[in-house]
C-alpha cells in the first residue's frame, strides 16, 4: 500500500520507516530541506534505537525522503499527518495546541490528494480536529472521496521503533460511514495481531491519546509528590514505589520518582486537558485545577532539586558542577522540556560553571539554552560539553548531578572521580539511579530525591 508521511520528525520518521519495513511503499516528506538531505545522507538526523538500520535497509527501495509533498500526495492511499503541534504560548487558546502546521497540511492535502485518500491524524491534536479537517477537505476536493481517521501515536522515544512494530494496541478512530477506511487501516497494519487493533469513534480516539499521557503522568506525579515526604520522615521512595508496583492492579512501570517528567508530550497533553476543561466547564473548575497542579508540582521538582544541591554546596558561584545528562530521558537526543535544561539554567544563573555530559544530546545544547533565554556569552564561557564521562570531566568539581539515567553512567569510576574533585564532594541523584552505598563507599556524599542524604 502507498503511504505519504507529512513531517519527518521523531514520530513521522519512525512511522514511515516502520511501515516500509512491513512492505509498504512510503514517501516521507518535510518542509525542512536540510532535514530531508540528512535523511538521504549518511547520518540520519534523529537518534532513536533501531531507526537508522530500518532507514538504511529500505531507503532507495520502498522508502523515500523528499520535500516534494505535492508530488507525493498524487498517488497516496494514506496520508499520515505527523507535523509538530506545539503548545500554544499566547493568544485566545493559550495552553492548547498550535495547529498552524496541521491546518496548513490539511490545505495541501485537499489540493493535491487523489480520489479515495485516507487522511490519518497521527500528530496529537485538540478534540474534534477531525471535524475541521473534514470540512477543509470537503470544501476543496471537488467531490473526490476521502476519509479522516484518528490513529494516534503511542511511541515513547528510546523505544519508538519497537513500540511501532510490536504495539500494545493500534487505535483506529473513524466515523461509522467510513467503514471502508477502517478496513483499509487494518490491512495497512496487517502484521499486528487482530485483537490489538482497536476501533473507536473518532472523538474517543482523539481523547484516548490525551487520556493515555494523563494517566502515565499522573501516576508519576503521585510518586513524585511523596518523595519530599520520604526525605523528611526517613522513608525511601524506591522502597515505597516498589511495594505499590507489586499490586497487580497498579503495575510497576512509571513509578520511578525523581526530578519529574519532561519531553514533548506530557506537559503539552496535560496542558491541553487543562484548556479543554476550562473551555467546556469554565475557569477554576476542579478538573482543570487538578491537572494544573500536576504541572506546577512537576515544575517545583526541578527547583527543589537545585535547592537541595544549594543546601549542601552552600552556593554555586564560581563552583564547577558536572551534570550527567541533558536529554529528557535516556536513549534519545531529544531535549524538549528536558529537566536538565531548567536545572542547568538555574545553576548558571547562580554563577556555576557547568560540565554537561550526554552521549547523544550535546549537539542541541547551544540551541536549547538560547531558546531558554540564556545569553550566548554565558553559554560560551560557562558550559563545557562532553559525550563521555572521561576522568577529566570531574577535575576540580564540587558536585555531580545525575539528571538523565543513561546506562553509560553506570560504569563511571566514582572512586576515581572523587579523588579528582574538591572535598567535600557531592553526588546528587535526580533519578535515584544509584544505590547510595555504591556512591558513599567511593568517597562521595550522596543525596537522592526521595531517599535523603548519606555521608561518605
Ligand atoms: C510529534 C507529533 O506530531 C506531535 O503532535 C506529538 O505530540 C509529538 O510527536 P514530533 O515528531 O516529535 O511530533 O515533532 P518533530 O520532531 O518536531 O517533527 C515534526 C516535523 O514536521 C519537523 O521535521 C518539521 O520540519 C515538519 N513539518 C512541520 C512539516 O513537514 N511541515 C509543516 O508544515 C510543519
Ligand atoms: C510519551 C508516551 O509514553 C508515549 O506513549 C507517546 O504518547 C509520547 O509521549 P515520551 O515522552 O517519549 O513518550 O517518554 P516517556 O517514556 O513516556 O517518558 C516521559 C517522561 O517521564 C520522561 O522525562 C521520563 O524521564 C519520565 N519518567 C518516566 C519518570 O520520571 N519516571 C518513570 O518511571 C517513567
Amino acid at each position: 500500500m502507498r503511504a505519504v508521511i507529512i513531517g519527518s520528525g521523531y514520530v513521522g520518521s519512525v512511522t514511515g520507516a516502520g511501515l516500509a519495513s512491513r512492505g509498504h511503499d512510503v514517501v516521507c516528506t518535510d518542509v525542512d530541506t536540510q532535514k530531508i538531505d540528512s535523511w538521504n545522507g549518511d547520518v540520519i538526523p534523529i537518534s532513536e534505537p533501531g531507526l537508522s538500520e530500518l532507514v538504511l535497509k529500505h531507503r532507495g527501495k520502498n522508502l523515500a525522503f523528499t520535500t516534494d509533498l505535492a508530488g507525493a500526495l498524487k498517488s497516496a492511499e494514506f496520508v499520515f499527518v505527523c507535523v509538530n503541534t506545539p503548545q500554544k504560548e499566547s493568544g485566545v487558546n493559550k495552553g492548547s495546541f498550535d495547529m498552524r502546521y496541521f491546518d496548513g497540511s490539511a490545505r495541501t492535502i485537499a489540493q493535491y490528494a487523489g480520489d479515495g485518500v485516507i487522511v490519518v491524524e497521527k500528530s496529537t491534536v485538540p478534540l474534534r480536529t477531525a471535524e475541521y479537517l473534514t470540512r477543509v477537505l470537503e470544501s476543496n476536493m471537488g467531490g473526490k472521496r476521502f476519509a479522516v481517521v484518528s490513529n494516534p501515536e503511542f511511541l515513547a522515544e528510546g523505544t519508538a521503533v519497537e513500540d511501532f512494530l510490536f504495539p500494545d494496541r493500534i487505535l483506529v478512530g473513524a466515523k461509522s460511514e467510513d467503514e471502508w477506511a477502517r478496513r483499509k487501516m487494518a490491512e495497512l497494519y496487517s502484521w499486528v495481531p487482530k485483537e490489538r487493533i482497536v476501533y473507536s469513534n473518532i472523538w474517543s480516539a482523539e481523547l484516548a491519546k490525551l487520556a493515555n499521557n494523563l494517566s502515565l503522568s499522573s501516576r508519576l506525579t503521585a510518586m513524585n509528590g511523596l518523595a519530599e515526604l520520604c526525605e523528611v520522615t526517613g522513608a525511601d521512595i524506591n522502597e515505597v514505589s516498589g511495594v505499590v508496583g507489586m499490586d497487580k492492579r497498579i503495575g510497576a512501570s512509571f513509578l520511578r520518582a525523581g526530578i519529574g517528567f519532561g519531553g514533548s508530550c506530557f506537559r503539552k497533553d496535560v496542558s491541553a486537558l487543562v484548556y479543554l476543561m476550562e473551555h467546556y466547564f469554565g475557569p477554576d473548575n476542579p478538573y482543570s485545577k487538578l491537572y494544573s497542579s500536576m504541572l506546577e508540582l512537576n515544575d517545583y521538582l526541578r527547583v527543589r532539586f537545585v535547592k537541595s544541591m544549594n543546601y549542601h554546596l552552600h552556593s554555586f558561584g564560581g563552583k564547577t558542577i558536572v551534570l550527567l545528562g541533558l536529554a529528557f530521558k535516556p536513549d534519545t537526543d531529544d531535549v524538549r522540556d528536558a529537566p536538565a535544561v531548567t536545572i542547568a539554567k538555574y545553576l548558571l544563573e547562580d554563577g556555576a560553571q557547568l560540565r554537561i555530559v550526554d552521549p547523544k544530546a550535546v549537539k542541541h545544547a547551544k540551541g536549547v539554552f538560547a531558546a531558554a533565554g540564556l545569553e550566548s556569552r554565558i553559554v560560551e564561557s560557562r558550559i563545557e560539553l562532553f559525550e563521555k564521562p572521561d576522568d577529566k570531566v570531574f577535575d576540580g568539581s564540587e558536585g555531580i548531578a545525575l539528571v538523565t539515567e543513561w546506562k553509560e553512567f553506570k560504569n563511571i569510576d566514582f572512586a576515581g572521580a572523587a579523588k579528582r574533585m574538591c572535598k567535600p564532594a557531592w553526588f546528587f541523584d535526580g533519578r535515584n539511579m544509584f544505590d547510595h552505598e555504591k556512591i558513599t563507599s567511593a568517597g562521595l556524599n550522596y543525596y537522592g530525591v526521595g531517599k535523603g542524604v548519606f555521608y561518605a
